[in-house]
């Protein structure tokens, strides 16, 4: 066959496959906002799990569970016996045979639930990291793709008397066309990373809200709410007992109402992150929510918070509990990341590089902590593949609409350390930023960028893509990955932005902790005093930066990446923390926490 004939039988088979593969499964809905707030029965604990090295799963429909009907028939797979993985939780930290697999596993959750006659039934979760197909008594629901963003399936009626049997396939290989793609440092968690739970809710219930300031205003209240099902025309309230606020208002034809009213509201800020109880109600449905108030804004090189300028003093961290080494997914992990930020003294969280699960937006809430979140659109993406701007508007559409109510979320970071040689690059992260504006205008936008120029010891910082960022969100790693050219103190900065604030995303070294009798002036060394000096030279050279309105050092703790690797130093470890993977202090943590005392 020659190579053009190949080529197109290869393309028509890859074609059909994913057609067959598309046909008769949905996509998974966008999920309701506040689960935690609704009646829900929780799918949480042990599931019986294959795993499916050989991808026999598909062909051998793992989700049919055929029944022994002769003597002479047998099944050379069942979920009865099979072992068990807790749910939520990565399966990597849980099998040590899994330990860096990524593939396909198949999870098995059986459960009883009653379908009332006036009421709907959902399947939620928090999380599936990377793509779930989900199947219920052997029918297949639809699939998701998106490791780090909720999502749900209506299954009114499908379930029965007795016991129900819910199948998803989890994989977590990397797809090119991925979000992120092929490459990214950090480990790959597989699995039902989150909450998974069934919501039962009224005929029409209350889908969406969103309250919060109008922007600028520090009085004006500019939200709405969206009612899903059959009786959409509703009598709906807004009430903040604590305000004597009653808002009455009624959702049209489509069940939608705007949400407009004024009060004297006690602002969120981090020294005061004062949450009101928020009663949103209709006549079919009610909501309790913990809501703040603030607004947000950038005036030319300042970022305001409630019209006052505020300096970002952020900390990088991934969704890892350092100590369990796995996907952090519970409170208790976000009060362990959260405090830990605290003490070092910052008022803003980076959440790196995807959105974390939601017990860490609320707890950071609580907290008074800014939060800076953002999409897994991660260096090397494939921004002319035509499925590629579809999936980004997807992620970001999920992610605001978990969070759009929590007045801790101050920025949506849309991308991190992209190629600006990447073709289709600039015009679909501009137009994804266009996007992320309409759906929500509170908030400041930015993509994170390490395109700039250090030559002669100054920085030239000219990425098409900060015109559309309300920050200069710039990563880099001077003392580290790059040599200083000259003294910190004497660095010159050409900012073609000069209107906009800096802000200093990331940075920092590498240290194990506790590295002793090594030469301390050698990168090589991993010492503790080596990273030391690469933050002293920072702070200093933080005097030199036009606009500089933040800094983020990367990152809290060592956390764990596979191309780290070198035998003695990293153990497949990235250690550029400020804590160990232990939760100890290193050097460089007292020098970042003296610089924040003094801001
Ligand atoms: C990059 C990237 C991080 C990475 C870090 C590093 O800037 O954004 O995800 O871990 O550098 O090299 O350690």
């Amino acid at each position: 066959m020659n190579v053009f004939k190949d080529n197109l039988f290869r393309g028509s088979v890859i074609v059909l496959f994913w057609l067959l593969n598309m046909a008769g499964s949905s996509h998974a809905q966008t999920a309701m906002v506040n689960d935690q707030s609704r009646h829900l029965i929780s799918l949480n604990g042990k599931w019986n799990v294959m795993v499916d090295q050989g991808n026999v799963g598909g062909w051998k429909k793992f989700w049919i569970e055929p029944k022994l009907q002769k003597k002479t028939d047998f099944f050379e797979y069942s979920f009865d016996g099979a072992p068990e993985l807790n749910v939520p939780g990565d399966f990597n930290s849980q099998m040590c045979e899994l330990s860096f697999y990524e593939g396909s596993v198949w999870y098995r959750k059986l459960f009883n639930v009653a379908q009332k006659k006036d009421k709907r039934l959902f399947l939620y979760f928090g999380a599936v990291n990377y793509i779930a197909d989900v199947y219920l008594n052997g029918e297949k629901l639809g699939s998701h793709e998106g490791g780090f963003t909720p999502f749900q399936f209506e299954i009114t009626g499908k379930v029965k008397d007795g016991s129900n049997s819910l199948i998803v396939n989890v994989d977590n290989r990397r797809l090119e066309n991925g979000l992120p793609g092929y490459g990214y440092d950090w480990l790959n968690y597989g699995g039902i990373t989150r909450d998974v739970s069934i919501i039962e809710t009224a005929n029409t219930y209350i889908e969406d809200y969103f309250i919060q300031l109008e922007k600028g205003s520090l009085n004006d209240v500019l939200g709405w709410i969206q009612l899903n099902g059959g009786q959409a025309e509703q009598k709906i309230k807004v009430k903040i007992p604590e305000l004597n606020i009653v808002y009455k208002s009624q959702t049209n034809n489509s069940g939608f109402a705007r949400v407009e009213f004024s009060s004297r509201f006690k602002l969120w800020s981090p020294e005061s992150p004062k949450l009101y109880n928020v009663i949103v109600e209709s006549e079919t449905d009610t909501i309790v929510d913990e809501i703040g108030f603030r607004t947000l804004d950038v005036q030319g090189d300042k970022v305001l918070l409630n019209r006052k300028p505020i300096f970002l003093k952020g900390v990088n961290i991934h969704e890892e509990n350092p100590m369990k080494k796995a996907r952090a997914y519970s409170l208790d992990d976000a009060k362990l990341l959260l405090n830990s930020a605290k003490e070092l003294g910052c008022n803003l969280v980076r959440l790196a590089h995807y959105p974390h699960n939601e017990y860490m937006i609320k707890e950071a809430e609580k907290m008074g902590l800014m939060i800076w979140s953002e999409l897994p659109i991660y260096q090397n993406i494939q921004f002319a593949d035509s499925l590629v701007p579809k999936k980004m508007e997807t992620m970001l559409r999920e992610m605001i609409r978990r969070d759009k109510n929590r007045c801790g979320v101050a920025i949506w970071s849309l991308s991190n350390e992209t190629y600006s040689s990447t073709p289709n690059r600039n015009k679909a992260l501009i137009n994804l930023t266009k996007i992320c504006k309409a759906i929500d205008s509170t908030r400041l936008v930015s993509h994170v960028i390490n395109t700039q120029g250090y030559t002669n010891n100054s920085f030239n910082v000219w990425d098409t893509l900060y015109n559309y960022s309300d920050l200069i969100a710039i990563n880099q790693y001077i003392g580290w990955y790059i040599p200083w050219q000259g003294k910190p103190s004497e660095v010159k900065w050409k900012v073609n932005f000069p209107d906009k604030p800096v802000f200093i995303s990331e940075f920092g070294g590498e240290a194990l902790y506790g590295n002793k009798d090594v030469p301390t002036d050698e990168a090589s060394s991993w010492s503790e005093e080596y990273q030391e000096q690469i933050y002293k030279n920072q702070v200093e050279m933080f005097g030199t930066i036009p606009n500089l309105c933040g800094v983020c050092p990367w990152i809290l703790f060592d956390y764990k990446s596979l191309g780290r690797m070198h035998p003695v130093n990293q153990k497949g470890f990235n250690r550029k923390g400020l804590l160990s993977d232990k939760g100890e202090k290193k050097k460089a943590w007292y020098i970042m926490n003296e610089y924040y005392k003094r801001k």
